[in-house]
């Protein structure tokens, strides 16, 4: 069993946290969604206020639901469209307060309100993306940002 009790005071805490048990918990293991799904569980658990976090794989240019948390999500996402397929296209986070004035975007949880998506990219390719959802409004800053990018960076040595 493993068992990963992340409460941190502040945020910068909280992702320096949460990235250690992300690496402990891949260390090893080279199976992407073995490691995928655990970093889904890690953050799901770990991050208050959202409802739905996972990675989107790119399969041959399309973006294709790979493990996640919460509910039920749209399976395929073209690059450019959606908060998801502009950070694909653009391989740039997108850090999103209103997912509501964001042009293209996919509502695949009527309660989300903002989002950040992180590109996953390794020697140059693009994996996938890292989409967490939040109900509440502005959920995500700078520090999210900063601690999701890390995230990323780990991930992408994983899968
Ligand atoms: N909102 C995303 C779609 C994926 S779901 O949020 C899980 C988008 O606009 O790309």
């Amino acid at each position: 069993m493993y068992d990963f009790k992340i409460e941190a005071a502040d945020k910068a805490t909280l992702y320096k946290d949460l990235a250690a048990a992300v690496e402990a918990l891949m260390a090893g293991e080279k199976d992407a969604i073995a490691n995928m799904a655990n970093a889904a569980a890690l953050i799901w658990e770990s991050l208050p206020d959202i409802n739905w976090v996972g990675f989107y794989r790119n399969v041959d240019g399309e973006l294709v639901l790979g493990p996640f948390q919460g509910r039920p999500a749209c399976i395929r996402i073209p690059f450019g469209t959606g908060v998801c397929g502009v950070a694909a296209e653009t391989r740039q986070v997108q850090l999103v307060e209103d997912v509501h004035a964001f042009p293209g975007h996919i509502a695949c949880d009527s309660a989300s309100n903002s989002e950040i998506v992180v590109p996953i990219v390794r020697d140059g390719e693009l994996l996938a993306v890292l989409d967490i959802d939040s109900p509440a409004h502005a959920r995500f800053d700078e520090d999210d940002r900063a601690g999701c990018v890390r995230l990323g960076e780990l991930i992408s040595r994983a899968i």
